[in-house]
């Protein structure tokens, strides 16, 4: 074989790993059109990362971009980035990133199987909570990332992400596991792992709730290869 044959193989083959590796690396990934959506995706990266839609962009050190599978099942989504997301340009990597990556994995998941974003792709200065402008004005990012990734179930992590989806103001207490509908897209409430950290009684109660995560994503595979059986 040519060397510049082998080089070429070799090329496809680094590429190939490297969206795989991008995406999670999962045998169900295979025949998808992965590269499709990573472009999606990476356009709307673009666009965030030029956005100065609401005030946040003057503070923010990096904006903070959703990650994981672009086929993931679940999308985790929680409120906006705290100090250490912005240094790093990446959700959920503090001490409440930390709780979620230990709930995932509870759940029998790694964190490259899902996606994780936020309502906000900035940091609110002092971690205050986020404005209802604010929400507004990103709420476009999530909408584009919800529609491309096209989840089965968005867990909802707290009372600004619930907020985002659900446009009614519900005390989470009151709320949290009861499922609703985002644009035809099952949602479940549940705790942010930042609240948990600091409620820890609250903890068998999100177990609950992200057991019924689970179970709706289990639902559907379910029904599919029922479906596929028959045809
Ligand atoms: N809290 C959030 O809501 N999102 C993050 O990315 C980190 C902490
Ligand atoms: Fe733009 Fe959202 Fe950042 Fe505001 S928080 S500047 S709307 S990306």
């Amino acid at each position: 074989m040519a060397e510049q044959d082998l080089v070429k193989i070799l090329e496809s083959i680094a590429g190939y790993l490297e969206i795989e590796k991008r995406s999670g690396v999962n045998c169900f990934m295979r025949g998808k059109n992965v590269q499709k959506r990573i472009d999606l995706l990476k356009k709307i990266a673009e666009d965030v990362n030029k956005c100065k839609k609401c005030s946040l962009y003057e503070t923010r050190k990096k904006v903070v971009f959703g990650e994981g599978n672009p086929y993931a099942k679940i999308i985790f989504l929680g409120e906006a980035p705290g100090e250490e997301e912005d240094r790093e340009g990446k959700p959920f990597v503090g001490k409440a990133g930390k709780l979620l990556t230990q709930i995932i994995q509870a759940l029998g998941l790694r964190r490259g199987e899902v996606y994780i974003t936020n309502v906000l792709k900035c940091h609110p200065p002092d971690n205050r909570s986020p404005y209802s402008e604010e929400i507004n004005a990103c709420f476009d990012y999530l909408k584009r990332e919800i529609e491309i990734i096209n989840p089965r179930v968005i867990c909802a992590l707290g009372k600004f992400a619930n907020l985002a989806l659900s446009r009614k103001e519900i005390p989470l207490i009151q709320q949290h596991g009861r499922e609703y509908l985002y644009e035809g897209i099952k949602v479940i409430p549940t705790f942010h792992p930042a609240y948990l950290l600091r409620n820890p009684q609250e903890k068998k109660s999100a177990w609950q709730d992200l057991k019924k995560v689970i179970e709706i994503v289990k639902r559907k595979s379910d029904l599919k290869s029922t479906t596929l059986i028959g045809v």
